[in-house]
């Protein structure tokens, strides 16, 4: 039985996975353009209106604002729409800090429903249930950039009058019973830090069908300015959310390459599902089969000790890192318990005179945090022989710790 990487055994794959971010001639000209053109910020510049529209267009949408990034959009939008102190936003415990800290930052109380163990994202009958009169807003992540149910989520939203803010973040290019995430709400938010599916460093839009909600956000992330009021005319209170025309430079050329990059991923990772079937206890998330493209910006796996010699998936995430395999371990626990989140809560709470609630119990979100994994995005941008190595790796692996598999 050949050694383990981790033990000192020669590693199933040497070659790194695709760099990332990746750039050509096109970013470099669009930089130096911009050095040349001494035009470095929006108001002056053409790169961020441009890449607002180009952004827009490739999904779907009427309306872009580009801001400094997606924590900033999802803040945008809460203030846009005025959701205040004390009112609720119900969101998934499965994210990143940012998709509930933006509703504690207005004053606001994220509202947690579970998931969905077929997709990790929101389970719409949760989501109805944890509706109360103080709710104001649904805040659905499409995570690992595979959809969430807009179907349901946008029923729920209309029949109880409720507005949809999309965290869009992870999830560029990702197709909902044909129709592009992040404008299927009434706003819908990305991210362009370093590590998404494309990038300018940071960054951040905000997408919209509505010209209202367009023009809110705007305001929000113009300083509280109208578009085409006076200067120092600011009829709200707000802060300067403005993305630099360095990175909106960038971000043009980076959206060149969004749909043949996602077309490999998307072919990788149909491949690798398929290959690890021969794999037990490594089962990919199945999906919504109403999905028509996921991003896969993570390629998503439950992990099973039992097929594993019991071994948990923090030392399979290891022992494949060993063997040159980029497995991550995810989110360590349910936004719910983190304790920023708790804190925080109960300091609102208190503030506004409501009593304190425990935090709500997500069980699928537990078992996710424990037992999921994930591939990052440039991983099934390889080859074939990419993935050949991961199942080689943890057929490798799962000898080494269960002999009889
Ligand atoms: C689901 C989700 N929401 C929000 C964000 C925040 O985006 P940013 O890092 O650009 O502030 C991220 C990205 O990190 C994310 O993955």
């Amino acid at each position: 039985m050949p050694k383990l990487a981790i033990d000192g055994g020669a590693p199933v794959r040497t070659q790194p996975y695709p760099s990332w971010p990746q750039w050509d001639e096109g970013e470099e000209r669009a930089l130096l353009d911009t050095l040349r053109s001494g035009r470095w910020w929006a108001p002056e510049g053409s790169h961020v209106r441009a890449f607002e529209q180009e952004f827009a267009a490739q999904h779907g949408a009427q309306y872009g604002v580009a801001v400094t990034n997606g924590s900033a959009a999802l803040e945008v939008c809460l203030r846009a729409a005025k959701v205040d102190w004390g009112d609720e936003v119900i969101t998934t415990p499965y994210t990143f800090i940012a998709t509930a800290s933006s509703c504690l930052l207005v004053g606001a109380i994220p509202r947690f429903a579970d998931i969905r163990p077929d997709t990790w994202n929101l389970d719409p009958v949760q989501v109805e249930a944890a509706i109360t009169p103080r709710t104001k807003a649904i805040m659905p992540v499409h995570i690992a950039g595979e959809p969430a149910d807009m179907d349901a989520i946008m029923d729920i939203a209309q029949r109880r009058e409720l507005l949809v803010i999309e965290d869009a973040c992870q999830a560029h290019g990702a197709v909902w019973q044909g129709r592009k995430v992040g404008a299927i709400g009434h706003m819908g938010c990305f991210s362009f830090q370093a590590s998404k599916n494309i990038t300018g460093g940071e960054g951040g839009i905000i997408l919209t069908n509505h010209e209202e909600w367009a023009e809110r956000c705007w305001s929000v992330a113009n300083v509280g300015r109208q578009r085409h009021g006076e200067w120092y005319q600011h009829t709200g209170l707000a802060s300067n959310y403005r993305l630099s025309e360095w990175a909106a430079a960038v971000l043009r050329a980076q959206l060149a390459r969004m749909e043949e990059q996602a077309e490999r991923r998307t072919r990788n990772a149909l491949y690798l599902a398929e290959a690890l079937s021969e794999i037990s206890g490594l089962e990919p998330v199945r999906g919504d089969p109403r999905v028509t493209r996921n991003a896969y910006h993570l390629f998503r796996l439950w992990y099973g000790p039992e097929h594993f010699g019991g071994c948990p998936a923090s030392a399979f995430a290891a022992a494949m890192n060993a063997e040159g395999i980029p497995v991550r371990r995810g989110y360590p626990e349910p936004l719910s318990r983190q304790p920023v989140i708790v804190e925080r809560t109960a300091f609102i709470r208190e503030k506004l005179g409501l009593p304190l609630e425990a935090p709500v119990a997500c069980p699928v979100c537990e078992d996710a945090c424990a037992r999921g994994l994930w591939l990052p995005q440039n991983v099934p941008l390889s080859d074939r022989q990419g993935m050949d190595d991961i199942v080689a790796a943890a057929a490798k692996v799962q000898h080494a710790w269960q002999p009889s598999m």
